[in-house]
């Protein structure tokens, strides 16, 4: 294989650009010609390819987002969409193509894979949504990001005996929600794995506080039925019987963006490398991702349609813990 290309797609995450370097980089000492396609998979569609050298990669392992842009792209949904881009893959004399996206990009890269086209996967969302991988590109530095946010409502909170609620981002996966919960001490998590009754929230915050707490915080998934809006308009209908006064915070993409965490350079670094050795052996329609520390590679068929389940140990830790 001598012409690849790489492309980043779906939601971005911190580290997509440590991936996107690892990719160039090890494809180049591989003898390959690397190029980029700008704006994920709309993009690949419309074949805009920019060649991209060792150089081009420098001075990016520091930075957020991705620099080859990112879309949601509808078209690419259909088979009429994965033709076209079939068709400019071909046209560019491209043989090889490496996705670094989350659940979706994955399933279209799955879509390319059966047309017959030599691909492989980066596993690389903040959701940590994706069979194959433990881990996911963005997961560490999202958050971090959430656990900041929390550190700092906590200390108003305590000053005021207040609850605060903050909602972070996990799409249908509570996995972003539950790990904050844990490492932010929060006195409730809300997930779209569990059933949450309000009430229950309410009795366990007035527990809370009549055992000398001097600041109730909850977790809450964006995917929960009950997600902020909805807590925040229940506890506000609510609010004379129940009793206390509530706070509502979305960190919304803050928690996407900004600086990737050594964690997620790294892990980018390395699944990106994975990825282009993979194409290398001829191992083609597969994910490369992270299982108990090592490099894991599962294919993408065995990866797209299976939801990841919660390990809900974690969930019966942060209950213990609260
Ligand atoms: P993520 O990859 O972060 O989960 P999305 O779910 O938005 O993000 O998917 C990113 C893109 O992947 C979509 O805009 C679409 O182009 C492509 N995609 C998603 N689902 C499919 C599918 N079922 N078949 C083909 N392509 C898909
Ligand atoms: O998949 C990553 C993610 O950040 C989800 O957590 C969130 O639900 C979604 O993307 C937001 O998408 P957009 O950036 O298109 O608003």
């Amino acid at each position: 294989m001598k012409r690849i290309a790489v492309l980043t797609s779906g939601g971005d995450a911190p580290g997509m650009n440590a991936a996107i370097r690892s990719v160039v980089r090890t494809g180049v000492a591989n003898d390959m010609e690397v190029y980029g396609v700008k704006g994920g998979y709309e993009g690949l569609i419309n074949g805009i390819f920019v060649p991209l050298g060792t150089r081009d990669v420098g001075g990016i392992l520091q930075r957020g987002g991705t620099i080859l842009g990112s879309a949601r792209c509808p078209e690419f949904k259909t088979e009429a969409g994965q033709l076209k881009a079939l068709r400019q893959l071909n046209g560019a004399g491209i043989e090889g193509l490496i996705v670094i996206g989350g659940n979706g990009s994955q399933t279209g890269n799955c879509a390319l894979h059966k047309l017959g086209f030599p691909v492989a996967g980066v596993a690389s969302t903040i959701d940590n949504d994706l069979i194959g991988s433990d881990t996911t590109i963005g997961v560490d530095t999202a958050l971090n990001i959430a656990l900041e946010a929390i550190d700092r409502l906590k200390t108003t909170a305590s000053s005021h005996q207040r609850a605060f609620l903050i909602e972070v981002m996990g799409r249908n996966c509570g996995y972003l929600a539950l790990m904050a919960a844990i490492a932010g001490g929060a006195e409730y998590v809300v997930l779209p794995e569990v059933e949450t009754d309000p009430e229950n929230i309410a009795k366990t915050l007035n527990s809370a506080y009549e055992r000398g707490k001097s600041h109730a915080i909850i977790v809450v998934a964006e995917g929960a039925k009950y997600n902020a809006n909805a807590l925040d308009a229940y506890f506000t209908e609510h609010r004379e019987r129940l009793g206390f006064d509530l706070r509502v915070t979305i960190i919304g993409h803050v928690q996407r963006g900004g600086t990737p965490s050594a964690v997620d350079r790294i892990l980018g670094s390395r699944l990106g490398a994975g990825a282009v050795q993979e194409l290398v052996k001829g191992n083609y329609g597969v994910l490369v991702g992270v299982i108990k520390g090592d490099i894991a590679v599962t294919p993408l068929e065995d990866v797209v349609g299976h939801p990841k389940a919660l390990d809900m140990s974690y969930f019966d830790l942060a209950r213990l813990l609260d």
